[in-house]
């Protein structure tokens, strides 16, 4: 009888040894920042998805980008503006919430274009989910891609933001450039507004990077200055970044290991009714109402859904919760 408690007793121990190595294996096999996923194609747009404003009205409806001689010699132009979304005039300018842009201008035909990457469905789409009654999970319209274009506003840009050359590339390096870019927007297909990290130090752990315009304004500078191109700016080059501080954050599951199983029916519920604060709002009093529970949820129980690569995140925050930045990133050849 002894031996046999032992025996129990032992693996027991063992089982649950085993467990817990399990679970830190987890743990320490964890990339941190979680690496943004890539997809082979991008999928069709639910119909239920409607923009505000239509995206990429004068662009390519295919994404073609002109092939440009090899002789030629391209004009590269920093570009950077405040967003500006009717609901909310110029407040998200004084926020320095910014865009970005590149511009492009070919020396032997004075054409020039204009390539940036936004969201389909506007911020506010990308940021928080629908519920709709009809569908059991929060609804994301938060699709992103890129726009190039013909043409550059000068005056949209110049006058309360930023148009600035810094650099000059050949055509045959913008051509190599077009079709990384092609291939960058086939692969990454969803916007994401927040960077997630541990704390305000310098060395602070990045949990989730964001996946905005000024992400692929920079993706595309370290794509030219890896094809050779020499950037450089007389100016600093600050760029909007919108952190969330937390501690390490729990993996939740996606769609269907949360919404689609009874187990997980309240921790379904709690994902809805965080979002249902967050849901576009129709009066003042929702409005006032909603920040108090948003200040309930976040600062005082410390808590926020991150929806990444279409999985929930649970993030345990902590001070100073939100933050909005407009801090320098060097260019990649500075
Ligand atoms: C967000 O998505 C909804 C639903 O498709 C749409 O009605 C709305 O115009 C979109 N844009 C904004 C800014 O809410
Ligand atoms: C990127 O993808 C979007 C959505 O499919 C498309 O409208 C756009 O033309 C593409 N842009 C480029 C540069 O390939
Ligand atoms: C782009 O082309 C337009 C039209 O020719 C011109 O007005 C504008 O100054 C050009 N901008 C740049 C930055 O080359
Ligand atoms: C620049 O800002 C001013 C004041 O907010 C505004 O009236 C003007 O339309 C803006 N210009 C552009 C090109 O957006
Ligand atoms: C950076 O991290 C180290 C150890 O991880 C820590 O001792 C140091 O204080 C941190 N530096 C800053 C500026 O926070
Ligand atoms: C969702 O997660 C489950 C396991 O947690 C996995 O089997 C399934 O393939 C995932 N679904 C999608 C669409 O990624
Ligand atoms: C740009 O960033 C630097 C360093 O990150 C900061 O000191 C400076 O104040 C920023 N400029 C503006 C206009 O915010």
């Amino acid at each position: 009888m002894m031996t046999y408690c032992l025996v129990l007793f032992l693996s027991l121990l063992l089982c649950f040894g085993f467990c817990a190595e399990l679970r830190n294996c987890e743990l320490r096999g964890q990339k941190w920042p979680v690496p943004y996923k890539r997809f082979d194609y991008r999928p069709d747009v639910d119909s239920y998805c409607q923009a505000l404003y239509p995206f990429c009205p004068t662009g390519d409806p295919d994404g073609r980008i002109p092939y440009i001689r090899e002789s030629d010699v391209i004009s590269v132009y920093r570009l950077q503006t405040p967003v500006w979304e009717f609901k909310y005039g110029d407040l998200l300018g004084k926020m320095h919430i910014m865009h970005d842009a590149i511009g492009f201008s070919s020396s032997e035909t004075g054409a020039n274009f204009t390539m940036e990457w936004y969201e389909l469905f506007q911020l506010g789409n990308c940021t928080f989910p629908h519920l709709r009654p009809e569908v059991n999970a929060p609804f994301w319209c938060n699709q992103g891609a890129a726009c190039f274009f013909e043409g550059i506003d000068d005056l949209h840009w110049s006058q309360n933001g930023t148009l600035d050359k810094i650099g000059e590339i050949s055509g045959n390096q913008f051509n190599d450039m077009a079709k990384w870019v092609q291939e960058d927007n086939r692969t990454g297909i969803y916007y994401e507004t927040w960077t997630v990290r541990s704390d305000l130090s310098p060395n602070a752990t990045v949990w989730f990077e964001s996946y905005d315009c000024s992400q692929f304004v920079h993706r595309t500078y370290r794509k030219l200055a890896e094809l050779g191109a020499k950037l450089s700016s007389r100016t600093q080059t600050n760029y909007t970044k919108i952190y969330l501080y937390s501690g390490e954050p729990t993996y939740l599951g996606n769609d269907s290991a949360i919404f689609g199983q009874p187990a997980l029916k309240n921790l379904a519920m709690d994902i809805k009714k965080f979002y249902y604060t967050f849901r576009p709002h129709q009066s003042f009093v929702d409005i006032a109402l909603s920040l108090l529970a948003a200040y309930e949820k976040v600062v005082l129980n410390k808590m926020f859904y991150l929806y990444y690569n279409f999985e929930y995140w649970q993030l345990p925050m902590k001070y100073p919760y939100i933050q909005i930045t407009y801090e320098e990133v060097p260019l990649p050849s500075d």
